[in-house]
């Protein structure tokens, strides 16, 4: 079986699991086709989703910092685990070339077409630059990642991409992640702030409807991919951030009763009105929520970085 093939089949069980299940719910991580990628890139340059530029603004101010961070006769492998457009990075990328230090920047992504895009345009701005993309997605990919190991790494995860995660699972890929690494190697990973909520939520729930088409997409897709019959515009999106847990939900919900035919999987998915489809969370943390979840994973934080508006963190941990 191809990857896309098994990745295919894993889509199309979770959704006859999801569908079946009571509440509903599905993975945002089948929002991510084509259509989904260029909707979260509209998200990311949304004035409600205040993330990116936040985290932007953290790499920018301490890049002298982070630079320096690896300064070996050997050089350094900068891997970046879900790179996109590479945006944040290419400041840092920036850095790294005035300061003449020897690195391989290897970005990996999901989609080959993100790799490939990104890398051309590296090459455009510093021709000589060593880049080495490697298309995956982030379980196979960690299993990767200990072959670095001839010299001192420092892996990236930008974005907040872990609020994606619960906490098991969350401290399962830090797990993962401090197991790939040696003594010498930091790992330097984005993650958004509990703040006044209502930013939160405003964040998630944008102004222009972006997000709903982001999150609808799940079912545009299962319409094209399944052979479904989802009316998309009769599912509104639906956000509601909890400040005590600090986690942000993303629902899709039924604003009338409907029966879905899923063609493919020979199933049929009934919905009363207002039922929900849960799909997605976006957990918010504070310096003791990440403390703890290092703990369990056996890492250590070395240093925090804020942003000047202070809604956001990237944190720097070793293995010991
Ligand atoms: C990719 N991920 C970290 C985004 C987030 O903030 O949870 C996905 C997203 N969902 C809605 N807006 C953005």
């Amino acid at each position: 079986m191809t990857k896309k093939q098994s990745f295919q089949q894993d889509f199309e069980n979770h959704v006859i699991e999801g569908l079946s299940s009571f509440p509903k719910f599905l993975s945002s991580k089948y929002i991510y086709d084509e259509k989904g990628d260029a909707l979260f890139q509209q998200i990311m340059n949304l004035p409600e989703y205040y993330l990116t530029n936040a985290e932007y603004n953290i790499i920018d101010r301490f890049k002298k910092e982070l630079a320096t961070l690896f300064t070996h006769e050997l050089g350094f492998d900068l891997i970046e685990l879900g790179a996109g457009d590479g945006k944040k990075t290419k400041v840092f990328l920036e850095e790294l070339v005035e300061q003449q230090q020897k690195f391989t920047y290897i970005p990996i992504d999901i989609s080959q077409n993100a790799i490939d895009k990104l890398a051309a345009s590296l090459l455009e701005k510093w021709p000589t630059i060593d880049i080495q993309g490697e298309q995956g997605t982030y379980f196979q990919v960690l299993e990767r990642l200990s072959q670095y190991n001839k010299r001192p790494k420092l892996i990236m995860v930008l974005g907040s991409n872990i609020g994606n995660l619960t906490h098991v699972e969350a401290i399962d890929f830090l797990g993962k992640l401090r197991n790939s690494m040696s003594p010498q190697d930091l790992l330097f990973m984005g993650f958004d702030q509990k703040k006044d909520p209502l930013r939160i939520q405003n964040a998630y729930a944008d102004s222009q409807g972006v997000t709903q088409e982001f999150n609808r997409n799940l079912l545009h897709r299962i319409n094209a991919e399944m052979d479904a019959n989802f009316l998309v515009e009769d599912f509104e999106h639906w956000e509601a951030y909890d400040p005590e847990t600090g986690t942000a939900k993303s629902y899709l919900l039924a604003t009338k009763p409907c029966n879905v035919r899923v063609g493919k999987l020979g199933i049929d998915v009934s919905f009363k009105k207002w039922e929900t489809i849960h799909t997605e969370i976006s957990q918010k943390y504070d310096d003791d929520v990440v403390a703890w979840l290092a703990g369990k994973a056996d890492l250590q934080i070395k240093r925090i970085f804020e942003d000047e508006q202070q809604l956001y963190k990237n944190y720097l941990f070793n293995r010991d």
